[in-house]
């Protein structure tokens, strides 16, 4: 086919259709594109093949034709799970099929309007000699199946296991191939579970959905900060609230730290839910540039309820937990902390600080410790502008 210039070819019409659940909306900017290709990638036991049934049983309710392709599970276990989650109409329909030409005999037959394949790991192209779940096997039938979607306008979800470092060669190689990858992670030992786009060709990857894992299903949870801060106990020493923002939404976490003498040569430290990486950073700085003496120190450091804090401008809220714990002087529960740690202690501002103190305002929090350069903000709280995390230990009373 000859080039043809750009004014001449029509513009790819991508509508998106809602799935039906606003998290999973929210997080697509609108729903699924007819004809995309979504890689719905998480550990397993997350909830994966919990949330996609429920999407489609909530399609068929609506009137839809939709397809179920299991390859773990028999179809009769689907079915049990799709009575707990009130997902059994007559539009869904289900297979329990491995076998790749098998897979693309029931769309031909049936034309749905989505389908999910549940997993890219379990499907096989018997044309292909590779085992099921190799490389090879993984990215032939990701590509089958993109090209059926194509043509036949199905939106396609491919769910794919990762484990916790984001190993399993499968998946990360398909990334390219499709056209949104959606990541869903949670605790296990938390009911939490967070839905994030980590490539989005119709969209933007800002948006976080948050649900909370019931015996029903999964339940949207419209305001994740009122269950992030349920069960905190204000005036215990080691505990900050911070104002994070995950894509555009923002969500009060409280970080905890615990420091103890445990008079080993080399204190232990463990983290779970904040960058091991900023915590040791803080713990010197503190030690240095604030002369508070903490790194020879048993250190013990957590996000509450299984979320993940990642971005910088939580370093002022660790290092207050911190040094709070340190010194056993709790932090005012009125206040909430934000803000990026150099290394020299200075305090750097971050990205949307308005709509953080906002979320912060609306729990009752009156005062916000924020960096020096912080410029006036329309939001109903005090905004305490401090040069160092030194100066935010010092204002606090928390220096020994
Ligand atoms: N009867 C039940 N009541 C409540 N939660 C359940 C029940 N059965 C399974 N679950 C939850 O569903 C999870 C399994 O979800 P699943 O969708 O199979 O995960 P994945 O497909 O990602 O491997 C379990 O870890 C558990 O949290
Ligand atoms: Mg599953």
């Amino acid at each position: 086919m000859p080039a043809v210039p750009i004014t001449e070819i029509a513009s790819l019409e991508c509508v998106p259709q809602s799935t039906g659940s606003a998290e999973v909306d929210r997080v697509l900017g609108g729903g699924l594109v007819p004809g995309s290709v979504t890689l719905v990638g998480g550990e397993p036991g997350v909830g994966k093949s919990t949330l996609l049934l429920q999407v489609l049983g909530g399609l068929a309710a609506r009137g839809a034709r939709v397809l179920y392709v299991t390859g773990e599970e028999s179809a009769a276990q689907v079915r049990r799970r799709a009575e707990r989650l009130d997902a059994v109409h007559p539009g869904l329909l289900l297979a329990g099929e491995t076998n790749l030409a098998h897979i693309l005999g029931h769309v031909a037959e049936s034309a749905p309007s989505v389908m999910v394949v549940d997993s890219i790991q379990t499907t096989f192209d018997p044309d292909l000699a590779s085992a099921p779940g190799s490389v090879g096997q993984v990215r032939q039938c990701a590509h089958r199946l993109t090209s059926v979607a194509k043509h036949t306008d199905t939106s396609v979800l491919l769910v794919g296991h990762v484990t916790k470092d984001g190993g399993l060669a499968g998946p990360r190689t398909l990334e390219h191939v499709v056209d949104t990858v959606l990541s869903f992670d949670g605790d296990r030992d938390h009911s939490l579970r967070l839905l994030r786009a980590t490539k989005h060709r119709f969209g933007s990857t800002q948006e976080l959905g948050v649900f909370s894992m019931e015996h029903t299903g999964l339940a949207p949870v419209t305001d994740p900060s009122g269950v992030f801060l349920a069960d905190r106990r204000p005036g215990v020493a080691g505990s900050v609230v911070v104002p994070v923002l995950d894509g555009h939404r923002p969500l009060l976490v409280e970080l905890q730290a615990l420091v103890v003498d445990g008079r080993t040569a080399v204190p232990r430290r463990s983290v779970s839910g904040v960058d091991p990486g900023r915590v040791g950073l803080l713990m010197a700085v503190l030690e240095r540039r604030v002369q508070l003496s903490v790194l020879h120190l048993e250190t013990y450091a957590l996000a509450v309820g299984g979320v993940r804090v990642t971005e910088p401008g939580a370093d002022l809220g660790i290092g207050l937990a911190i040094a709070s714990s340190a010194t056993g002087r709790p932090v005012p529960a009125d206040v909430v902390a934000c803000g990026e740690v150099g290394l020299g202690g200075e305090l750097r501002s971050v990205g949307g600080l308005e709509r953080r103190l906002a979320e912060a305002a609306r729990f009752g929090f009156r005062r916000a410790l924020v960096p020096r350069s912080t410029p006036e903000l329309a939001v109903d709280l005090e905004l305490v502008r401090v040069p160092t995390l030194g100066a935010a230990v010092a204002l606090l009373g928390l220096a020994e």
